[in-house]
């Protein structure tokens, strides 16, 4: 082996120590403390206001430095780096403080894939400092971190392609509203009905209170294992959800679809799909991976494979409607 692969291969492996100096920097809100002091604080200041150890503090802060996310002054005070406010204050607008806490948690789960591999199932989850109501919430939030960038362009997309000429769908665990409030924004006369767990439909509430899509979109708590899903629609909108289980889930949810939807209604499944021969793309392949490491159940699905069990639930003219090799892969189905 040459050195250069020595060197590459121990690199790749120490490529978890950063990352976990900007998670706990995330957990602890490091970064909006900071930005809210008066004046630049020093460690032993920012420690008694955010009840942290000054040792613990003092590297954390050091390696932060060294990843040019925060400056230190000839004083020993701390600020945050240049173009790093935006992304990382917690209350900014385009924060993804949420994002990288949801990242910090998947970490946790993939620093035991040996366990997983071996067993099949995850290895006992451990939560952040803030515990597992707030790691939920995280999740909830990084999904609107990811989708706000997203659902824009890939709406537009399936707008281009003629998938926009519903009057009232269903986001099948639509999350806080992302993509929801983009369809109504891009359709503007479709009315729409969210469903998704308790705590999801709580952070829904908070974006749109106030808005007028209030008005055009219903929100429904329910759990899409168990419960019917909402009638008198033309569309289902299933986003990210079939990776978090297995064929046979897939196979009901796709059942449940076509029964609440209108005939002559579509369904579209947002998903990265692996290639059939299972030789990448490498982020379909790493996606099966974080699902191996954080679910009993999910994988990441071919086309081929979505094609065949809409099929199988009775839909006709199945195939991938919106190519790519990310999260923005669509395929669509007719009723
Ligand atoms: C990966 S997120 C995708 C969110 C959104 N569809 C998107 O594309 O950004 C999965 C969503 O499914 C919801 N979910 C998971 N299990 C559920 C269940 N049993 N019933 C209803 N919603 C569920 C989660 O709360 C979350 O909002």
């Amino acid at each position: 082996m040459s050195d250069a692969k020595r060197q590459e291969l121990t690199s790749l492996m120490l490529a978890f120590q950063p990352a976990c100096v900007l998670g706990a920097a995330c957990e602890l809100d490091l970064f909006t403390a900071i930005l809210r002091r008066a004046a630049p604080p020093t460690v032993p200041e920012l420690a008694a206001e955010l009840k942290l150890d000054v040792r613990g503090l003092d590297a954390l802060a050091t390696a932060l430095v060294s990843l040019d996310l925060l400056t230190k002054s000839d004083a020993a005070t701390f600020a945050v780096a240049d173009g790093c406010a935006r992304w990382l204050d917690s209350q900014s607008p385009e924060t993804i403080v949420p994002l990288i806490r949801h990242q910090a948690s998947c970490l946790r789960g993939w620093s035991q894939l040996a366990y997983a591999v071996k067993s099949g199932v995850p290895a006992p989850t451990i939560s952040s400092v803030s515990g597992p109501l707030a790691d939920n919430r995280s999740f909830i939030l990084a999904m609107h971190s990811i989708g706000s960038r997203l659902a824009g362009p890939l709406v537009a997309k399936m707008k281009a392609a003629g998938l926009l000429d519903f009057t009232r769908f269903l986001d099948l665990g639509g999350a806080s509203g992302t993509y929801s409030l983009e369809f109504l924004a891009q359709n503007p006369t479709a009315q729409g009905v969210i469903l998704d767990l308790p705590i999801a439909i709580q952070e829904a509430k908070k974006r749109l209170a106030g808005t007028d899509a209030a008005r055009r979109l219903e929100l429904v708590e329910g759990d899409f294992y168990v419960d019917e899903y909402p009638t008198d629609v033309d569309f289902v909108w299933i986003s990210a959800i079939i990776h978090q289980h297995d064929d046979a889930a897939t196979a009901e949810m796709f059942r449940k679809t076509w029964r609440a939807l209108r005939p002559g209604g579509r369904v579209a499944v947002r998903d990265i799909y692996v290639d059939s021969d299972r030789r990448g793309p490498l982020g379909a392949a790493l996606f099966g991976v974080n699902m191996l490491a954080q679910t009993a159940t999910g994988k990441v699905y071919s086309v081929a494979e979505v094609v065949k069990s809409l099929e199988e639930a009775g839909f006709r003219d199945a195939r991938l409607a919106i190519p790519a090799d990310d999260m923005t892969a669509v395929v669509v189905a007719e009723k």
